[in-house]
């Protein structure tokens, strides 16, 4: 059977069984037994509560539907989220009604309990998808199947993505839009607006030119579940957000940058009031305070004049050294130093950290003649991250052939716009007198170029070309397009491909 007309039959099939289920009566009215035939048992049971969860008011006819999380371990299956997460979503109420973005597949009896009280018995219009990624579209099969007459707005690469995943064919009933596309729904008019690789390529954001909102998709998110407070204001941001807002950021779009920077762009050209982001709190004060933040993650320009000391031991002389270095570079004067065990901290605190800081010292043991492995893994993570213009400072330790500080550099050599505070620092097992001299000569050199004064050694800048399609957004990287070069996603060739 074609693929395709399997997936779009699947889809009408459970249309047309909503569509029938809800003729005979079981979607919200009272079931009967055709006549001559035996009545089915019937349960009357309590009625279905009818209360707003956690729906919150965004504007007088905007309303917050989204849902937190509060039992997931790992987003992505990978960062750890004590704190939670939202799934951001929300309903406009106009001529025509919208919902924007749904959420996981772990909430949606929430979702659909917000989302019925808000419509309170209209139908739904439009299903705008601005992001595809599963911890937003992965209700969207059950939306279609209870609004059957509801339109879907996205891309076409979102289009395709939602057909992968959820075998959901929405041909039929999609309407995909590209950049400056516009959709009214009377009072409200959606300007849609291309996100790419913000944080996959299909992305796009929606403006709502009468009220200046901005549904950012995955920018200007953040973990954390939401308690009640809906707004940024509501909550002490900087002291209890910040950090998880950053983190999420850094590990999620990070790699991104350049990407970001070109949204930040298009976004100063209109008038924000507010921004309704995917994950956590919604912006409609300071906004220029968040907006900022991104500036500088996206440009990969370091938030504080701040060092982390990130070392990797096992019998404690790492550790000591770089306990040592910590004291003597706040004995300089730096007033934002922060040491961490590499082994014990998970790397998506390390990545945010790294974003933050200016400098970063790093101390190895040598393992297997290498980096010790938790280490390694984080260096990669932040060359998988894109980090650039940061000033680094190494020690290594090895108890027969120290080796693991030319092959960080190594690896930092591969970061674009990286320099390196003092020489490389070796010791033996534990650090003696001698070796307590070089690091002090070490934290010296580091606290000069935190405070602003020594030159350091620049390293070679490294960049990688990047050409973005302009169908879907896929972003290719490399030294160079190939001529007979094809989207994977959409299939565009080469014509529709400008580099970044
Ligand atoms: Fe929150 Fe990229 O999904």
């Amino acid at each position: 059977m074609n693929k395709e007309i399997g997936r779009r039959d699947f889809l009408k099939a459970a249309v047309a069984g909503a569509a029938g289920l809800a003729a005979a009566g079981a979607l919200g009215g009272a079931a009967f037994a055709d006549e001559g035939q035996s009545a089915a048992p019937r349960f009357e049971g309590k009625p279905k509560f009818a209360g707003i969860g956690s729906v919150r008011e965004v504007t007088d006819d905007i309303f917050y539907v989204g849902v937190s999380d509060r039992r997931i371990q790992l987003f992505e299956n990978v960062y750890p989220i004590p704190r939670g997460v939202a799934y951001n979503s929300y309903v406009i109420l106009d001529e025509k009604t919208a919902l924007v973005d749904t959420v996981d597949r772990s909430v949606t009896g929430q979702f659909f309990e917000n989302l019925t009280a808000v419509l309170d018995g209209r139908d739904l219009d439009y299903l705008i998808v601005n992001h595809m990624e599963p911890d937003h579209s992965s209700a969207i099969s059950e939306v279609l199947v209870r609004y059957p007459n509801a339109k879907v707005v996205c891309t076409m690469a979102a289009s395709l993505i939602l057909n992968q995943f959820f075998a959901c064919d929405i041909s039929d009933r999609g309407i995909f839009v590209r950049e400056g596309d516009t959709l009214s729904l009377g009072k409200h008019t959606l300007a849609f607006v291309m996100a790419p690789m913000v944080h996959w390529p299909e992305v796009m954001m929606s403006y709502d030119v009468a009220t200046g909102v901005l549904f950012s998709a995955d920018a200007f998110g953040s973990f954390g579940a939401l308690n009640g407070n809906l707004f940024a204001d509501e909550v002490d941001f900087e002291k209890d957000w910040l950090p998880d807002a950053r983190r999420y950021y850094c590990n999620i779009v990070g790699k991104y940058g350049d990407q970001v920077q070109a949204v930040l762009a298009k976004a100063a050209t209109v008038d924000i009031r507010m921004l309704c982001p995917t994950h956590g709190p919604v912006w409609r004060e300071n906004l220029g305070w968040i907006l900022e933040k991104y500036s500088l993650w996206s440009s990969y320009t370091p938030e504080e004049q701040a060092v982390m000391v990130v070392y990797g031991s096992v019998y404690g002389g790492t550790e000591s050294a770089a306990n040592a270095v910590a004291a003597m570079i706040s004995q300089k004067g730096v007033a934002d130093v922060a040491v961490y065990d590499v082994s014990k901290t998970h790397v998506s605190e390390l990545i945010g950290e790294a974003f933050r800081c200016s400098h970063i010292v790093l101390a190895s043991i040598t393992y297997n003649m290498g980096i010790f492995t938790p280490m390694k893994n984080f260096l990669l993570d932040l060359e998988a991250h894109n980090l650039q213009k940061r000033t680094f400072a190494l020690i290594e330790n090895g108890s027969w052939s120290p080796a693991s500080g030319k092959l960080m550099k190594e690896i930092l050599d591969r970061l674009a716009s990286v320099s390196y505070a003092g020489d490389i620092v070796t010791f033996l097992s534990s650090p003696d007198a001698d070796d307590h001299d070089a690091l002090a000569a070490l934290a010296d050199a580091v606290a000069a170029s935190v405070l602003g004064g020594e030159a350091v050694e620049e390293a070679e800048e490294t960049t990688v070309a990047r050409w973005v399609c302009d169908v879907c957004g896929y972003v290719y990287e490399g030294d160079a397009l190939p001529e007979d070069f094809k989207c994977p996603l959409c299939g565009a060739g080469p014509d529709h491909f400008a580099q970044a």
